[in-house]
């Protein structure tokens, strides 16, 4: 290979690996962080997180990512129905890397490890599913009790 020919391929893979980076950074925005408030020891996320509005049409989502400072982990918050809600830890219980949420069900992209919406293992490494924590409603909030 000559030199014009090896700077013609580096430049090529570096537009490549721009592109992917691009590719990667607008997946990782398009994971909805929702609004919260922690109160002792329960998060308060309120209802209408799961309502997205769309050009003046109200979008449902099925999930959010709630997200606190003291928390080593975001939770994942699935809407299972009006008044049940799944609230998965996201951290693998493989080795503890923080999982990625697709809609409704979490991958590791450390090893390829899989979790339903209900925080159970689908595929390994992983052997133990997901923690779990109980959640209610209080008015127009979602509580995710973290103790
Ligand atoms: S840390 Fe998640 S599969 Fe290994």
């Amino acid at each position: 290979m000559d030199r014009k020919e090896f700077l013609k391929t580096c430049g090529l893979a570096c537009v490549g690996g721009l592109g992917i980076s691009a590719l990667l950074q607008s997946c990782a925005t398009s994971q909805y962080f929702a609004g919260n408030e922690l109160t002792g020891s329960h998060l308060k996320v309120l209802q209408t997180e799961f309502t997205l509005n769309k050009k003046g049409q109200p979008v449902n989502r099925s999930y959010v990512l709630v997200k606190s400072e003291k928390l080593n982990f975001p939770i994942y918050l699935y809407k299972l129905s009006e008044t049940e809600y799944s609230a998965l830890w996201m951290e693998c219980t493989h080795q503890g890397a923080e999982l990625s949420a697709h809609g409704d069900y979490l991958t590791c992209p450390s090893h390829g490890s899989e979790f339903d919406r209900l925080g159970n293992v689908t595929q390994g490494p992983a052997q133990n599913n997901l923690r779990k924590f109980k959640t209610s409603i209080e008015n127009q909030f979602i509580l995710i009790h973290l103790s």
